[in-house]
């Protein structure tokens, strides 16, 4: 039960029943930034599918949020996404999601992604060898697009032992990247006719449904026949056929989270960083006197990526100012009072590492990109939940040591071989669905170095 001393929580004015929500439908960007300043770190924001709706971007209370897995629940406030994810790592709480996350976490260990470190350099090299021809032409390319390619086979490799993957595999960051859009979208505007209705977009929806059905499927059978080795994708199918093994929905979905996690994220902050470094080239000129210090022209190593501090830097900042996973929710599983203001059962808690990130209080000057706000020496003082790119508490993201290191891998390895030019970088704008993607992609033209 709420305690009897807990406050009701400031309310944005808006319309009636909805409340304010229509702004995050529209332009949640601005409004997110615009909320915290004026009403404090708790607010609510009006009621959408029968919910209260409440944003959290108190560092203190995102604190208690993301520290109590039993308290504030995952799996409510992602039962739209289950249709993609399914009884998977990213909607289970509880037991379930404890024995999942122990079943799965030791395959993004330190010690086992290092030892996939050299091939995950080789495959980032072949991927940049292969634009050459786009070079030689000097082509407009659109560099998220290739990141993305480059990142799924990383992914595919380096958790899943499938270095020639299949073109199928490849393809489905495109199926994927829909399904998700038509989630995202089933979730702000209710309005929109139910998933049963034969509309253009439900049945292009089961069309990517079933594509991702059939990849994973194909990529679960094949593997089974040999499944002795210590890659997931192996110890998923090696669960999937014991006696008292997981069910084939679970195994889907933690493949397919997994893939999801996997690939978009990590080319989105590459794209950001290579976005943000062309407009600052004061920061252009440090990240490649730091990768010709370090790197010359070797293929990195782990000892390398320890080295390249500043090249870091410039990923934590890009990731600050543009959070891929910018907004993701909790719901708390009984009536809460959370930082001394009442919430209810069934709410769903939004928490917007963009709300957080632009906050002025926590953030001096936010919309400057500086990335030595990360050096060592800086940021004492700074509240651990005043930055949360990869979440926090026991659910943080499962792959984030492998999106940072492949992450420093890439965006070194590209200052290493490229000078380039981003096209147009006044027309840059943002899309927020699932993941915050570039509405234009980012257009470059490469040259070698
Ligand atoms: C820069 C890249 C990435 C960012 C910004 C990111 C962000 C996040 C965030 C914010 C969460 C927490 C969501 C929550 O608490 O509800 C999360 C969870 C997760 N991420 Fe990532 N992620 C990245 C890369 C990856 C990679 C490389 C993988 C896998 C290969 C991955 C797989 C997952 C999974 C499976 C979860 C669910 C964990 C759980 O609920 O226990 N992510 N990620």
């Amino acid at each position: 039960m709420t305690s009897a001393l807990a406050r009701t929580p400031p309310a944005t004015p808006g319309l009636p029943f909805i409340g304010s929500l229509y702004r995050m439908m529209f332009d949640p960007l601005h409004y997110l930034q615009e909320v915290p300043p004026t009403h404090g770190g708790l607010v609510k924001l009006g009621r959408a599918a029968g919910r209260a709706v409440y944003l959290v971007t108190d560092a203190e209370m995102l604190k208690e949020v993301l520290t109590q897995p039993d308290r504030f629940l995952s799996g409510p406030v992602k039962a739209f996404f289950k249709p993609l994810f399914r009884d998977g790592l990213v909607t289970s709480d509880g037991a379930a999601w404890r024995q999942q996350r122990k079943l799965i976490q030791p395959s993004f260990h330190p010690r086992r992604l290092a030892a996939a470190q050299p091939r995950m350099a080789r495959t980032i090299a072949a991927g940049m060898e292969s634009w050459s021809s786009d070079i030689d032409a000097g082509s407009v390319v659109d560099m998220y697009e290739l990141l993305n390619q480059i990142s799924m086979r990383v992914v595919l490799d380096a958790i899943f032992d499938l270095p020639g993957a299949p073109p199928e595999a490849l393809e489905l960051g495109t199926s994927v990247g829909s399904a998700m859009d038509y989630l995202y979208d089933a979730f702000w505007r209710p309005y929109l006719p139910p998933r049963w209705v034969p509309t253009p977009r439900n049945r292009r929806f089961a069309r990517n449904l079933a594509a991702i059905d059939a990849c994973v499927g194909a990529l679960i059978e094949q593997r089974s026949g040999d499944s002795s080795g210590d890659d997931l994708l192996s110890i998923l199918c090696r669960a999937l056929g014991s006696a008292d093994g997981l069910p084939r929905e679970e195994v889907v979905g933690h493949l397919v989270s997994i893939i999801i996690g996997g690939f978009e994220t990590t080319a989105l902050v590459m794209t950001y960083a290579l976005h943000l470094v062309h407009a600052h080239p004061d920061v252009k000129a440090q990240l490649v006197s730091e990768v010709d210090r370090v790197l010359g022209g070797d293929l990195p190593t782990v000892e390398h990526i320890e080295q390249l501090v500043y090249t870091r830097q410039v990923l934590d900042e890009s990731m600050r100012i543009y959070p891929p996973a910018w907004l993701f929710g909790r719901t708390p599983a009984k009536d809460e009072a959370l930082g001394g203001f009442a919430v209810p059962a069934d709410a769903n808690l939004l928490i917007s590492p963009w709300a957080v990130h632009h906050r002025p209080d926590y953030w001096p000057d936010p919309e400057r990109f500086d990335p030595s706000r990360f050096a060592a020496d800086s940021g004492v003082d700074r509240h651990p939940f005043s930055y949360i790119p990869f979440g926090g508490g026991p659910r943080f993201c499962v792959g984030r040591n492998l999106a940072l290191m492949e992450g420093v891998l890439l965006l070194a390895m590209f200052i290493q071989r490229f000078e380039y030019r981003t096209v147009r970088p006044e027309r840059f704008s943002l899309v927020p669905g699932v993941t915050l993607r570039p509405a234009e992609g980012l257009p470059m033209v490469l040259t070698r170095r």
